[in-house]
């Protein structure tokens, strides 16, 4: 499925645009990831406080939980400018030695996608980011020289969708690296009031809930659930979204009880019906659901296993027992031996907290 088509997809979309208008500027704007914001603050105010340029810092954690956010708002509570690209647009070394020349002190440079840098570009950045140096060299063979210019001193602010994405150099030239997670229901309604708040829309309690429940522990979801939404209300309940304003729209959309869409569906139903709960290969189950390994992997596994639906185990995929009762199907006793005991049938609770979870 194209992902940009996906309501519930967590990767950008060309209408997440106006997101940028609903974006905290200062981190005591941003609600959740409570402990990397208190980390961040220290990291901040001791720069602040010696006049320096924060250290390089690393943002890993899945699509639409906020990296870019971040980025501005280190940008913001520094009072310093910011320069925005992502690693597979910067295709060779002059590419990225344009944007390092072109700094002024202080200043963010945020790199999305940082693990796609090429390695011929990362090699560029490597003294730019410890000595604050540029050295390139200039043409090809024998007459090829080194060229080697002081940049001013900024921050380098990367994200990731995992760590070990990143080469071990790279990482290691970060003094900072900081994990995002999935955000708690209750804070995706906090964050759902404030942009509705933000972009006028009338929306209550229950509707928040329903939207904060059915957004995937992601606020780029919940934010674009909450425009749809609008749509919905504006055409059929005069504008104003309530809990049932709320249900019936979400309903009508796909999205269930939990957020999940037809794809999230398929790839449950298919472990179940078809395969007694698994464990079955990622490339039989993508090959079942007709998509690509990688996009059930970055895009559909993450948020099925971090509600503990789904589980990766050395021989397999394989469903939970709270996934065979969220679709109302009679849990086969048998599929126990079969994967390896009960603990990984233990019952789930369907969200826990955010400050208990894994990602
Ligand atoms: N909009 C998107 N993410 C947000 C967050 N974490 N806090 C406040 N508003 C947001």
């Amino acid at each position: 499925m194209n992902q940009e088509e996906r309501i519930v997809s967590p990767a950008p979309a060309p209408e997440d645009l106006f997101d940028a208008a609903l974006r905290p500027k200062l981190l005591s704007q941003y609600i959740g990831q409570e402990q990397l914001k208190e980390n961040l603050n220290i990291a901040i105010a001791a720069a602040k406080g010696r006049g320096e340029c924060l250290d390089h810092t690393l943002f890993h954690g899945f699509p639409g939980l906020g990296k870019t956010t971040l980025a501005y708002v280190i940008a913001n509570e520094m009072g310093a400018g910011i320069r925005v690209t992502s690693g597979p647009v910067i295709e060779r070394p002059g590419d990225l030695a344009a944007i390092l020349t072109s700094l002024q002190e202080g200043d963010v440079l945020f790199i999305d996608e940082i693990h796609r840098l090429n390695h011929v570009v990362e090699e560029i950045l490597y003294p730019a980011m410890e000595d604050f140096e540029l050295d390139l060299v200039i043409g090809h063979g024998p007459g090829a020289r080194s060229v080697k210019m002081s940049l001013p001193r900024f921050t380098l602010v990367g994200a990731t969708t995992r760590t070990g994405l990143l080469t071990p150099p790279l990482r290691d030239r970060f003094g900072m690296a900081l994990r995002l997670d999935f955000y708690a229901p209750e804070e995706l309604v906090a964050i759902v009031h404030r942009s509705a708040g933000l972009l006028g829309v009338p929306l209550d309690d229950a509707g928040a809930l329903e939207i904060g429940r059915r957004s995937r522990g992601t606020p780029r979801i919940a934010n674009r659930l909450l425009r749809r939404l609008r749509d919905f209300a504006e055409v059929k309940a005069q504008g104003r979204i309530t809990g049932q304003v709320a249900d019936a729209a979400l309903n009508m959309l796909g999205i269930d009880q939990l957020g999940f869409d037809e794809m999230d569906r398929r790839i449950l139903l298919a472990l179940i019906d078809k395969f007694r709960g698994g464990p079955i290969g990622l490339e039989t189950l993508a090959t079942m659901v007709c998509e690509e390994k990688t996009t059930l992997e970055d895009v559909y596994e993450p948020f099925l296993i971090q509600i503990g639906f789904l589980v990766r185990t050395p021989r397999g995929r394989m469903v939970t027992r709270a996934a065979y009762q969220h679709f109302g199907r009679s849990f086969a006793p048998d599929c126990r031996e079969a994967t390896g005991g009960p603990g990984l049938f233990a019952d789930t609770p369907p969200l826990a907290p955010a400050k208990d979870r894994q990602s």
